[in-house]
């Protein structure tokens, strides 16, 4: 059983972070497709790994990778249509996924229904058991890389604080209520069992008001996860956190 590494890079700028990601990103799928012909990423929603998206489609970047050879998935999805700007499949489309020869077939959105959200998350956790081969029992799908963002609150994905989705051992996603303060509410999202089977999170995480959740959790992370679902985050192999503490 590896021992989980962590690693800290702190940014001057979201441009650097993003810039930085994108070369973590594009390593990591070239590692993995050398070493057994594929790469799994799981990717992140919200504002702040958009430019790291921008970058990741640039020449330099996007012309290195086998993207026949990647498979694209979302750790959480807004219950909202494809096309509406707060869909994050919306916003990895528009930065990235337009931008690249990656096939059609290597994209799994979440199929994110605003009237049948629980339909949805049992339907995207069987596209996922089945992509995996998973049947069930012990056997769970391990990501190769997965990319996480955190809020204020420390929230991550769509695990939010005090949620009861925090203990879900069995489920792979679920559909949760985001709390009143954050739109949309109804998401679909991966639960801890699936997030903590992957081999290596990074975290972006951009903004000076996020600072001191991330303190906490980099400082104490078993105290901090009674308060902050991001601290319940540890992958089998490697956790890395680019973390840009200035609202540049
Ligand atoms: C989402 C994300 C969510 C996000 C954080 C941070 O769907 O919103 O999955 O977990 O990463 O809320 O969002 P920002 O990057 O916009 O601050």
């Amino acid at each position: 059983m590896s021992i989980m590494q962590t690693r800290v890079e702190k940014f001057t700028s979201l441009q650097m972070l993003s810039k930085q990601a994108a070369e973590y990103i594009s390593k990591i799928i070239t590692q993995e497709i050398n070493k057994k012909g594929w790469c799994t990423v799981v990717l992140s929603g919200g504002k702040t790994p958009q430019l790291t998206y921008e970058y990741l489609s640039r020449p330099e970047y996007a012309g290195n990778i086998l993207w026949e050879h990647v498979h694209l998935f979302w750790g959480d999805e807004r219950c909202v249509p494809p096309e509406d700007p707060l869909s994050n499949f919306n916003m990895v489309n528009t930065a990235l996924l337009s931008k690249t020869t990656i096939p059609s077939d290597n994209i799994y959105p979440v199929q994110a229904k605003p009237e049948a959200a629980e339909q949805a998350a049992r339907a995207y956790e069987e596209e996922i058991k089945d992509f995996f081969l998973v049947r069930g029992g012990e056997d769970l799908p391990c990501f190769d890389l997965m990319l996480l963002g955190m809020g204020t609150d420390g929230h991550t994905a769509s695990l939010f604080p005090g949620d009861s989705i925090l203990d879900e051992k069995q489920r792979l996603v679920c559909a949760v209520c985001a709390p009143d303060t954050i739109e949309p509410q109804r998401r679909i999202t991966l639960t801890l069992p699936a997030i903590n089977n992957t081999g290596r999170v990074l975290f972006l995480v951009s903004g000076r008001e996020k600072k001191g959740v991330v303190e906490k959790i980099l400082d104490n992370r078993k105290k901090a996860a009674r308060f902050y679902p991001a601290a319940r985050v540890v992958p089998r192999e490697n956790l890395v956190w680019f973390i840009n503490e200035s609202n540049e």
